[in-house]
């Protein structure tokens, strides 16, 4: 594995292997010194052209306790507001000596682009490409997952998961698929560690050739709750900033219809945790009850974000600078 830009490149074994390493580093965190030594005099650019809050920390944070370098790198102020091409901002970076680039960008696609142009020859990270793939957030909620199925704590230094997959979970992911990059790599993901994913959406915001996709799909939230006995139901963002037209009547009607609402909340399973990427818009897919009740494992997710970062990282960064040295870092 040279680059991360798609789930879907991930066998069974890598995605197992990358969530071990991040229950490795759980507890690394967990320790007084949380720094670890291992990337040590490499560098690590985060170069995030659409807007983030926790992932774009995630990283930076996941590489410092690594010990590498990180340089921010935000559109915003940059010379790309001034039309610098993505081509010249990688060739530039390159020269800089970046070891791994990490990138958000809103044209679904652009890492691969950085990752197959030869602008630069490091390791890319994709951290979300438009409405396409985010593999480090299906990561997190894969270990996320992987925790409460075990029956962990869903956060913190716990031991014991190694080596399982999801097999047998259901998991329902609900809203806003059609512009969800979350969605997008979480199906991959799950499905290749053994889950089975129901989509739950309005036909509107769904995708075109959804049918293809290796999962179900309902139209109706109540019934499907009903049908399945989940053991986690993944709230999406309502992606407005993607939207261009009317998807659905009034957010209040959409609350009613796809929303987790406190009825809701209240009917799921005692074992099912409820998920979200977040930035959470309260009151609108998920009410401020569900999303501070117990069984919400957000914080969790968030703080799983930067173990599942840090083993990427190491992951690829280490494959990079040891390769034929002996170290097992070959996923
Ligand atoms: C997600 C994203 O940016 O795709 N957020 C995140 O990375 N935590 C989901 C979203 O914005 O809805």
């Amino acid at each position: 594995m040279k680059h991360l830009l798609s789930t879907a490149d991930l066998s069974r074994a890598e995605a197992i292997d990358l969530l071990d390493v991040a229950e490795e580093m759980s507890r690394a965190t967990a320790r007084e010194v949380k720094k670890l030594p291992v990337l040590r005099g490499l560098t690590v650019v985060n170069l995030f052209f659409e807007d983030s809050t926790r992932t774009r920390i995630s990283f930076e944070a996941a590489a410092k306790r690594l010990s590498a370098d990180v340089i921010n790198f935000a559109a915003k102020g940059s010379s790309v507001s001034k039309g610098e091409s993505l081509q010249d901002t990688a060739q530039t970076l390159s020269a800089m000596g970046a070891d791994g680039v990490v990138i958000r960008h809103a044209g679904s696609g652009a890492p691969h682009r950085l990752a197959s142009a030869g602008w630069i020859d490091a390791p890319v990270v994709n951290a979300g490409d438009g409405t396409h793939e985010h593999p480090t957030q299906a990561l997190l909620d894969a270990f996320t997952l992987r925790r409460v199925l075990n029956g962990k704590p869903a956060s913190g230094a716990a031991t014991g998961t190694e080596g399982a997959g999801l097999d047998g979970a259901r998991v329902a992911i609900v809203g806003d698929v059609l512009h969800s990059r979350v969605a997008r790599s979480n199906v991959h993901l799950l499905t290749t560690l053994g889950a089975r994913v129901v989509l739950i959406a309005p036909p509107t915001l769904l995708p075109v050739g959804v049918g293809s996709w290796d999962c179900e799909v309902a139209y109706d939230f109540d019934e499907a709750l009903a049908e399945h006995d989940f053991d986690a139901v993944m709230m999406l963002r309502v992606q407005a900033e993607r939207m261009h037209a009317a998807f659905f009547p009034t957010e209040r009607e959409y609350a009613r219809r796809w929303g987790m609402t406190d009825a809701r909340a209240a009917a799921l399973g005692p074992e099912c945790a409820i998920m979200h990427p977040g930035p959470m818009n309260r009151g609108f897919e998920i009410s401020a009850a569900a999303a501070d009740s117990p069984r919400a494992v957000v914080l969790d997710q968030v703080a799983n974000g930067v173990s599942v970062r840090m083993a990427v990282l190491y992951r690829l960064l280490t494959a990079q600078t040891a390769a034929g040295s002996g170290t097992e870092g070959e996923a």
